[in-house]
């Protein structure tokens, strides 16, 4: 045979292994997971094909140079036959790749990592894939403008993850829906320390640098990670039915902080009996500089403020444990779930010690002369630069004092235990919260609620 010839059924055998992959694991025919999971506000965030159940995410930063070394060891399970699959990472020089202890073709396109493993990955399995990247992590600025991701602060580092910003320190699925636990391990200058999510489990000194090691042993969303390097007081106490606190507190803030941070055993006590049961092992507080973030974030077990919070501010991003990292939203539209319920949580702490009540917290938003509050409706953001506007954290919280004053009180305060107990450690959406509500209050009408005050526009005509 002449070698043309010859040629064409290798081009076609070629042409083949293109688009299935590599051929390595007969019979499968996988495809590509694809680069997100379609959510309304980020379509880039997150990807398809698999899901993750575990983050071993080992760091060594340096704060004079700016430099993250990095390697992320994750454990997930194939939700169909892949050929390839993609993680997010922005930014970072990634150096290789392995899936199941092989080397894996890996390239890179904006956020996107696209990984093709050696062996094809068959629906139901679970593989581990390992990264190994390096670089000064990026601060990325989100479509509000606010500043997430990799914050380079006084004396090290924050690392910040609402909505996106874990893209930018460690490769993963980066969206709420899919949650998954975490040891971070992280490695600093000795006289530095890193502090992280969950407990403390190892601490370590080598060579002039000390490695931090912290286990969040329940489930967690990607953008309730967190990192904080540099000089923090580290304050050991403990909450309701001896819950282990850690608090992590800039020294120059440590004096302002002293008093607010006294009140977290009341205050996770105070929200247990309101909320139910405490969803995770450990609590606790990272307070660092005015400026080195510019707001609060509810980070999982230890929620991060820039400088000393007031009770309010506690009083929300302790509440968000309950709902934002316990019951995560399944996706960014369902912010209101998150920003509405812990506005309320600082609605009613203040009712339930002495002050306005929620009724008339709510009367004054109706009456007051804040028009933002009516740009949209909460389930309904008006965009990606939308989702922590004045709607979804007041208006939100309206929603709720409307369910509770169709409800009454007794009834309301058990829908809010039920709804985190319900996906304790999970994901709803808005949909699912609609659905709870009516079917915990049999017979009681709440269209007029949901069109009005959840998904309708403008300012509710008063009933
Ligand atoms: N979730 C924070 C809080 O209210 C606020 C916040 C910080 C935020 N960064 C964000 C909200 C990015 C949406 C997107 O406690
Ligand atoms: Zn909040």
């Amino acid at each position: 045979m002449s070698g043309p010839a010859r040629l064409v059924p290798a081009a076609a055998a070629l042409l083949a292994l293109a688009l299935t992959g590599t051929a390595c694991d007969a019979g499968v025919r996988g495809t590509p997971g694809g680069s997100g999971v379609h959510d309304p506000y980020f379509p880039k965030a997150g990807n398809g094909g698999y899901d993750v159940t575990h983050y071993a995410l080992t760091l060594d930063y340096t704060p004079d140079t700016r430099r993250l070394t990095g390697r992320a060891v994750i454990t997930a399970r194939a939700t169909q036959d892949l050929t390839a699959f993609d993680l997010d990472l922005e930014g970072l020089d990634v150096a290789s790749v392995t899936v199941g202890g092989k080397d894996a073709r890996w390239n890179r396109a904006g956020q996107e990592l696209t990984v093709r493993p050696h062996d094809d990955l068959r629906e139901g399995r679970t593989f581990t894939a390992a990264v190994r990247y390096s670089g000064t992590p990026r601060t990325l600025t989100d479509p509000d403008g606010s500043k997430e991701g990799w914050l380079p602060t006084a004396d090290g580092a924050l690392g910040l993850g609402e909505p996106v910003g874990s893209t930018a320190w460690f490769p993963g699925n980066h969206h709420p829906s899919d949650k998954a636990t975490y040891d971070i391990t992280v490695t600093v200058p000795e006289g530095l320390q890193a502090v992280s999510n969950g407990e403390l489990t190892g601490r370590t000194g080598k060579g002039g640098r000390t490695t931090y090691s912290w286990h969040a042993a329940e489930p967690m969303a990607s953008y309730l990670a967190t990192v904080a390097v540099g000089h923090y007081d580290i304050g050991r106490g403990t909450g309701p039915h001896g819950l282990p606190v850690l608090n992590a507190v800039d020294p120059r803030q440590a004096k302002a902080s002293k008093d607010v941070l006294a009140k977290i055993p009341e205050i996770l006590g105070w929200e247990e009996r309101t909320f139910g049961p405490y969803p995770f092992s450990s609590a606790g507080v990272i307070v660092d500089r005015p400026g080195d973030a510019e707001y609060a974030l509810e980070t999982q077990t230890r929620p991060v403020f820039p400088g000393a919070p007031d009770t309010g501010t506690l009083v929300h991003e302790l509440a968000h444990q309950w709902y934002g990292d316990s019951v995560t939203p399944m996706s960014w539209q369902d912010m209101w779930l998150n920003e509405g319920f812990a506005t309320y949580a600082e609605w009613l702490y203040q009712e339930d010690h002495g002050g306005k009540s929620a009724q008339q917290t709510f009367t004054d938003l109706y009456d007051g002369d804040d028009d933002a509050v009516w740009d949209f409706p909460p389930a309904r953001p008006a965009g990606a630069a939308h989702i922590s506007d004045t709607p979804v954290y007041e208006r939100g919280a309206m929603v709720l004092q409307k369910i509770r004053q169709k409800v009454g009180d007794g009834a309301f305060r058990d829908l809010l235990r039920g709804w985190a107990a319900a996906h304790r450690h999970g994901t709803a959406d808005t949909a699912q919260f609609t659905a709870f509500v009516e079917k915990r209050a049999p017979g009681k009408d709440f269209g007029g609620i949901w069109r009005d005050w959840l998904y309708g526009d403008g300012r509710p005509d008063r009933p």
